[in-house]
């Protein structure tokens, strides 16, 4: 199968060849032929996803059957439209037939369910439905699928006699969409916010919240190796070494499957990093979307830290000068990575002072 495939606006990638799809075409029409042993059904398709399908389970039917064709269409671009249109009736009399209604996709049902109340109407011996692929978590209707290929999530799948816009229904296998992941760098000074902001915007965006700070802390609490290791940097304000966060960012993104993207907060801290992670992205096919900068001066980011530290017990928010020391570590190694995220168009400055909402509102608008 291609890697990836682009249809107008979108790009898909693989999703089910022709060995997986040619061997539960296999097993249904084995179900058929069992089922319908002795009677002679009409497969009725419906036209036009269901044309590889229908053909290549037809081939396989070995009992007396007929073949007649339905036309309907429902969809627009990814969307269903609700409004089931029929554009080429039925020329053949199913009355007293056995009718199984041939699919290629179910996914609401609203068209399944149009489908099935014009040919009930017309009194047919029995009716069933055979679908290659059915969406469950979208089905709203309760007739009973009676044979399914596959059921798939609520992802937009194209090839396989599926279209996108009417386009794809030929490529012989299916692929499903690649939706762009949203993967976010929440930058700023200590204390400006970022672990506040980025539970927020987490919900709101659905993105995997990657905190490097909360992840030492977690190693340093169970005194893990890597805790071990970070602590005395930490303790002290000053930068874990670069190999050692990489190696554990790497770790996080090859665990997280199915994200929407990622929230790095407080990561990269260097230009090292930044060009590490974007090693890291890269592979993966991902690429960092954009880079928020929380903006708040320094008077009162220690005022705040002092306040935190007082709170949470945090060492490092404890003590004046080891703040100070972040700052002057932020402003030497850190600040730089503005213009890092700028020179590629994707650094926004967002006003940091003001309740949390207000900050959080302002930070939505730059990302979405
Ligand atoms: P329903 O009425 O919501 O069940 O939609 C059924 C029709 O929507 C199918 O016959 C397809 O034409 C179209 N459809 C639903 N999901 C997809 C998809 O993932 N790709 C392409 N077409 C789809
Ligand atoms: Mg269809």
């Amino acid at each position: 199968m291609k890697k990836e495939i682009t249809l107008q606006d979108k790009t898909f990638v693989p999703f089910l060849d022709k060995e997986k799809i040619n061997k539960e075409i296999a097993r249904i029409a084995q179900e058929i032929n069992r089922d319908y042993k002795g009677k002679k059904p009409l497969l009725v398709g419906i036209l036009n996803g269901s044309i590889l399908f229908f053909s290549d389970l037809l081939k396989q039917i070995d009992i007396e059957c007929e073949v007649a064709f339905l036309r309907v269409s429902s969809y627009k671009g990814t969307e269903t439209t609700g409004n089931v249109k029929k554009i080429l009736g039925l020329d053949k009399n199913i009355e007293n037939t056995d009718v199984i209604i041939v699919e290629d996709i179910v996914d609401t049902g609203i068209t399944l369910e149009n489908i099935i109340q014009d040919l009930s109407s017309n009194h047919p011996q029995s009716l069933k439905v055979v679908t290659l692929l059915f969406k469950p978590k979208a089905y709203t209707k309760n007739y009973p699928i009676d044979y399914v290929g596959f059921e798939v999530g609520n992802e937009f799948l194209v090839g396989f006699g599926l279209d996108y816009n009417e386009i794809g229904r030929n490529l012989d296998e299916l692929y499903i969409i690649k939706e762009p992941m949203l993967n976010i760098i929440l930058f700023g000074p200590p204390g400006a916010g970022k672990g506040t902001q980025s539970e927020l915007i987490q919900e709101k965006f659905n993105l995997t919240h990657l905190s490097t700070g909360d992840m030492f802390r977690f190693h340093m609490k169970n005194d893990t190796d890597l805790g071990k290791k970070a602590k005395e940097y930490m303790e002290a304000g000053n930068l874990v070494p670069d190999q050692l966060v990489i190696d554990m960012i790497d770790a996080k993104l090859s665990e997280s499957h199915d994200t929407k993207g990622f929230i790095f907060d407080g990561f990269p801290r260097t230009t090292d990093q930044a060009l590490a992670l974007d090693e890291l992205l890269s592979k993966k096919g991902w690429g960092i979307s954009k880079m928020v900068s929380l903006e708040v001066d320094e008077d009162e980011l220690v005022k705040r830290l002092l306040l935190r530290g007082k709170d949470s017990g945090r060492k490092d928010d404890q003590d004046e000068s080891i703040i100070r020391n972040r700052m002057a570590v932020y402003n030497n190694e850190t600040a730089p990575l503005k213009d890092f995220y700028a020179n590629q168009g994707k650094q926004i400055g967002v006003d940091g002072i003001g309740t949390v909402e207000e900050i959080n509102g302002r930070i939505n608008s730059a990302i979405s």
